[in-house]
């Protein structure tokens, strides 16, 4: 384990483990819904969910189309103010289409608030999330999050596309961080 590393969460095989099975259930509920032209749209929220996007993708056992967007929160990096600014938008056009929004972290809810309503506005067919970890927060938006890997403490998280300070992102597995690191 890297030495900056408190404690394990989940090591690799079990996200591998949880992922196949998201990805199960996601084939499973998307199956009736995508016409045989058609493939579901994932959009990955840069940078963090790029891993478990990867990863899920190819555990759907449907065609898929990954697009990406890039987000960013107004004020300081502390306190999420709930107003999002869109640094990269859709490639594509996701009118009369099925959308699975994949995220790495639900911590206020915000960025999902803002990114869910802004995507309905685009007229697609359906919009549900796909969360890989669900953190224990205080005065969480509420938000109807279909697909969750895994629920979490309220700990600074790292590893599986998470970081700190850009960080970790790569670590196969998931780990709290010592808080002499970021204090
Ligand atoms: C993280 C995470 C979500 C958001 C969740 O992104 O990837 O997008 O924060 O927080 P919220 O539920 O409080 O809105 P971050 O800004 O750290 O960027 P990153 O994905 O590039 O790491």
């Amino acid at each position: 384990m890297h030495d900056d590393i408190s404690r394990q969460l989940f090591d690799e095989q079990r996200i591998a483990q949880r992922v196949s099975e998201l990805g199960a259930t996601i084939t499973a509920d998307y199956q009736p819904l995508i016409a045989a032209h058609d493939q579901i749209v994932m959009v990955c929220v840069l940078r963090g969910a790029a891993v478990f996007a990867a990863d899920l993708a190819r555990a759907v056992k449907l065609p898929v189309e990954m697009d990406y967007m890039c987000v960013s929160s107004y004020g300081d990096s502390a306190t999420s103010s709930g107003t999002v600014r869109i640094q990269k938008d859709l490639s594509t056009n996701i009118k009369g289409r099925h959308v699975i929004i994949v995220e790495d972290v639900v911590d206020t809810g915000l960025t999902l608030k803002y990114l869910r309503k802004n995507l309905m506005s685009r007229g697609p067919a359906s919009v549900q999330i796909a969360a890989f970890l669900h953190k224990q927060h205080e005065g969480q938006a509420q938000l109807d999050c279909r697909y969750i890997g895994f629920e979490c403490p309220d700990e600074f998280i790292v590893g599986y596309g998470l970081d700190y300070a850009e960080r970790y992102r790569n670590l196969p597995y998931l780990g709290i961080l010592k808080s002499e690191i970021y204090s």
